[in-house]
């Protein structure tokens, strides 16, 4: 009896030293991404060993067990056990039917894992937040790793919306098998479930239609494209932009470009994403982008022949009976190969020159009785939408196919920001929406374009509606439009690390979201994003304008862009690197220069930023006064194509506007601006400028470029300084809006003072 106790005891104390020895993690070890609902981390860990066993009960928990088997079969090329039988130690999946689609709770502690969930998706997601409280590792091959330890936690989860999208191009540069399925993976991560696969465009035909096999024995292969000569000639100055070579194949005695999908490959890739609860949803884009079928079934456009408009390719012709044939067999062959609820069928930036001179296109509007060409598109969604409903799918379309009507069955994805009215209309329809803003959500724009915060912040649900209308927005995609995505790598790049901050939008509560927190997360996720050996982007160095003055010397001080970088610059105008000065502190400067910054994070660099640090005197004042509270604008349209080419034309003739702005052009393209006016300076300093625009602006002040926004380009902020002596000072900005919405805004900064807006009594005319 005695001797019992004492072995109790003993154990006792075994078993608290056991927890004792298993270390606790803090708050700032946990990271991850999207935020779960509720987490609260508890003392001491779990930790797998080769003893750790694996417990389901059902069909629905094996999909993610065999994918938690899996991670450690790469890591340590030893997968865990799967067993059928109770368990009261190792990972247990266990169903909780009071749990709604999708959503899980884990329970870690250092004797079990827990999973529960009431379907299969619940309990995949369960994994992959267990998969991110392992160590990276866990992502590579042949880890060395040894301690594979879980910090005790208990989460409760479930998803903000359904539609959880990212988008592939295929058509204007395409990605292997391989590559999908990797794609996928960084999905499930992430907990993304629906993969948009644009198949078809201009640019090329990326799937097998049994019936017309042309589209892909040669709308699959072309010579050169545009967008190919564009990335080689960036190519020889920066290698991400080469064209992957194994897309390139001989064909008839000449090297192509191409490739597609075979219908068994689809297949593959449906299977593949299902095992990771992603649904794959095709894209055959009609009756516009539509090029790559026409150029070999050329009876499908109104003259019988491909070719370009102004913007956009000629379309299938809408007269003709046989587009109508055309259109719907090869929908028959997908829809039979899809099971996705939605077929996405495009509907997208159609140039309808073509059916207004075509006898057929017009006959068609006449014996419908339709209004107009737009109107005759509408007709055509209507005729699909109905073959789609007989077959069981839901149509779904870019947000141009709900300017004709469409009926509520049908949904649509958003991203022109300039046509806000679509999502009313679509909402008050009962139209159900995708979110993908061509600001927030295109990857395929320049990280300095779309900034990672940007996507972070945006909130999904517009300004405006109410509850009745939110219930239609089913969730948020992403795009990766590939024109100059020419390779894999360049697309993990323009992915990484906005896919994270799209996922914690798709999947985390609005209340639940914390940019600064989310930010002290990523720095754990970019190990992750390591061990995956994912190229991703890196934001440039701060603590800098684009271009600063200086009057006696300037202080710089430099801000890495992630925690614990290193920074390295140059001031002589030679490209920085490893082997420059390193950043150890602020430093002054007394002469005109160059600033050259990077920052290193293991070999990882970041983005390079320049700046002209320029000493400057005082500019002198006009001897005038003018009438305050506005300023001259001339506007003109289809004269030029850049800012950079603006020019006041003869006799150009102004219109007096209260600040600098694109009002009373919304929705216009090809317009370019010149605003000519005065900006008061209350005081001598340094005052800074600012423009917002899409696309290019040039701010000057007297004859000296301070902010260049110039080129062609969406949404984006620029900067620069200038020594202003008190008085009036004449103030010119040029501009340009080329396509796709325009934005302009102007800003100033006065000596020791807020940023505020170039308008009232500090502007003049
Ligand atoms: C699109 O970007 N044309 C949908
Ligand atoms: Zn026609």
């Amino acid at each position: 009896m005695k001797y019992f106790s004492s072995l109790v005891v003993l154990l006792l104390i075994l078993n608290s030293c056991d927890t004792k020895k298993t270390k606790t993690f803090s708050n700032d070890e946990v990271s991850i991404v999207p935020k779960p609902s509720e987490m609260v981390i508890a003392e001491g860990s779990y930790k797998f060993t080769k003893e750790t066993k694996i417990s389901v009960a059902n069909d629905a928990q094996k999909p993610a067990a065999k994918y938690l088997s899996d991670l450690f079969k790469t890591a340590i090329g030893d997968s865990i056990t799967i067993v059928n039988t109770k368990e009261d130690n190792g990972v247990i999946f266990s169903e909780d039917e009071s749990l709604t689609r999708e959503a899980y709770t884990l329970e870690v502690t250092p004797k079990k894992i827990v999973i529960k969930a009431s379907d299969a998706a619940g309990y995949f997601y369960g994994v992959q937040t267990l998969r991110q409280l392992l160590p990276p590792s866990i992502e590579t091959e042949n880890s060395e790793e040894q301690n594979w330890l879980v910090p005790s936690i208990s989460i409760k989860d479930g998803p903000r919306f359904a539609w959880r999208g990212m988008h592939m191009d295929f058509s204007r540069h395409f990605f292997s098998m391989d590559e999908v399925k990797t794609f996928l993976d960084y999905m499930a991560l992430y907990k993304l479930n629906t993969y948009h696969m644009h198949l078809t465009d201009d640019q090329g035909w990326r799937i097998e239609v049994k019936k017309y096999p042309l589209l892909t024995e040669k709308g699959a292969w072309r010579v050169e494209s545009s967008h190919d000569k564009a990335c080689k000639e960036l190519a020889k100055t920066d290698p991400s932009f080469t064209i992957d070579e194994r897309h390139y194949h001989d064909r008839d005695g000449k090297k192509m470009y191409g490739g597609f999908f075979t219908q068994d490959d689809i297949k593959d890739i449906i299977a593949y994403a299902a095992e990771r609860q992603i649904e794959v949803i095709p894209e055959i884009d009609m009756p516009g982008h539509f090029k790559s079928a026409i150029d070999n079934y050329p009876y499908l456009s109104c003259t019988g022949e491909a070719g370009w408009g102004e913007l956009f390719s000629t379309p299938a012709c809408l007269g003709k009976e046989t587009t109508y044939d055309f259109t719907k067999n090869i929908l028959s062959e997908i829809v039979d190969l899809f099971p996705s609820e939605y077929i996405h069928i495009g509907g997208d930036e159609v140039n309808i020159q073509s059916w207004k001179e075509c006898p057929l296109c017009q006959k068609a509007i006449k014996d419908n009785h339709l209004k107009d060409e737009h109107e005759l598109q509408s007709f055509f969604n209507r005729e699909i939408e109905d073959f789609l409903k007989s077959k069981g799918k839901r149509m779904m379309g870019w947000d141009e196919i709900v300017e004709g009507g469409i009926s509520d069955k049908t949904s649509m994805m958003w991203w022109r920001n300039w046509a806000p009215d679509m999502l009313t209309k679509a909402a008050n329809n009962g139209n159900d929406i995708v979110m993908t803003p061509c600001f927030e959500y295109y990857f395929d724009a320049q990280h300095e374009v779309t900034p990672f915060a940007k996507v972070y912040n945006y909130e999904p649900i517009p300004e405006g509606f109410n509850q009745d209308q939110s219930k239609y927005i089913l969730g948020v995609q992403a795009n990766l439009w590939s024109e100059m995505i020419p390779n894999f790598k360049r697309l993990q790049y323009m992915a990484f690390p906005r896919l994270l901050a799209l996922a914690e939008t798709a999947w985390t509560s609005k209340e639940d979201k914390d940019h600064e927190d989310f930010e002290k997360r990523m720095l754990r996720q970019y190990d992750r994003l390591d061990a995956l050996d994912i190229q991703y982007h890196i934001p440039s160095v701060t603590g800098f304008k684009d271009k600063v003055a200086f009057l006696d010397k300037a202080t710089i001080d430099l801000q890495a862009p992630l925690k614990g970088m290193d920074i390295y610059y140059t001031t002589d105008g030679s490209v920085p690197s490893r082997d420059s000065k390193k950043y150890s502190g602020p430093f002054e400067i007394s002469e005109t220069a160059t600033l050259n910054t990077i920052a290193y994070r293991g070999e990882i660099a970041s983005d390079e930023r320049t700046a002209l640090i320029e000493k400057q005197t005082y500019m002198e004042p006009v001897g005038i006064t003018p009438k305050t509270g506005s300023i001259k604008r001339w506007a003109g349209e289809k004269q030029f194509s850049v800012v950079d080419e603006v020019t006041l034309p003869k006799n150009a003739s102004f219109t007096p506007v209260e600040t600098i702005d694109f009002s009373g052009y919304d929705g216009k393209e090809q317009v370019s601006m010149v605003f000519k006016g005065y900006f008061y300076a209350a005081e001598d300093g340094l005052y800074e400028f600012a423009t917002t625009s899409d696309d290019g602006s040039l701010l000057y002040i007297g004859k000296k470029m301070v902010v260049d926004n110039g080129g062609n380009h969406s949404a984006m902020e620029k900067n620069g300084m200038v020594a202003l002596k008190k008085g009036w000072h004449p103030l010119i900005v040029k501009f340009h809006e080329a396509t796709g919405g325009g934005t302009l805004k102007g800003w100033y900064t006065a000596p020791n003072s807020e940023k505020q807006v170039l308008e009232g009594a500090v502007i003049g005319e």
